[in-house]
């Protein structure tokens, strides 16, 4: 005999929940494509290197590292002998290479924006990250300073 309304009431409920949660993302989804877009340098200043590959990198390396075909060939960063050398893999972040965009300062180019930018610390932690996860289990991290002396800035 209660059932009814009990159920309409918890019917109510959710209602109200999904507007309201609705409503919360509508209000926050320009904010948010604002600060947390991948080309968004200024409010981009982790230093996590999981966080960094997760924002910066998957997009094109894929979520387990795997690389992908399709328009482009992305190398798979998992298993990958090549970062055996740090500073390799350090110069490719810096510098880009073929169709890998430059995230160094001085070599970053913007696409219709801002360029994506990563200082030497984050890109000493990224190195580190990937050259430590994903079946890669090279034990020598390189530090910011080695990061920056790749790429002396002009004086
Ligand atoms: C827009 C897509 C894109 C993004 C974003 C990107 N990469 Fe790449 N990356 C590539 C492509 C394409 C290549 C292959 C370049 C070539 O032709 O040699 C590559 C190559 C590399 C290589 C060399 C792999 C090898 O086997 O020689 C490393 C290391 C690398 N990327 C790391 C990163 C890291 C770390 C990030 C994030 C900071 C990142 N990439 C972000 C597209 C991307």
């Amino acid at each position: 005999m209660s059932g009814r309304p009990r159920r309409a009431r918890r019917w109510c409920a959710a209602v109200t929940c999904c507007v309201a949660l609705t409503a919360a993302r509508l209000h926050e989804a320009p904010a948010f494509a604002h600060t947390a877009g991948i080309l968004d340098a200024a409010a981009f200043t982790t230093t996590d290197g999981r966080q960094i590959y997760e924002r910066v990198c998957r997009g094109c390396h894929m979520p387990m590292a795997g690389g992908a075909m399709g328009a482009g060939r992305y190398p798979a960063l998992a298993h990958n002998p090549a970062l055996m050398s740090r500073r390799y893999m350090a110069l490719t972040i810096l510098t880009g290479r073929r169709n890998m965009p430059a995230f160094g300062a001085r070599h970053a180019v913007g696409y219709g924006g801002p360029a994506m930018v990563l200082s030497a610390p984050q890109i000493a932690a990224v190195t580190n990250y990937v050259r430590s996860h994903f079946g890669n289990h090279y034990n020598d991290p390189i530090t910011a300073d080695e990061v920056q002396e790749l790429d002396p800035a002009p004086r």
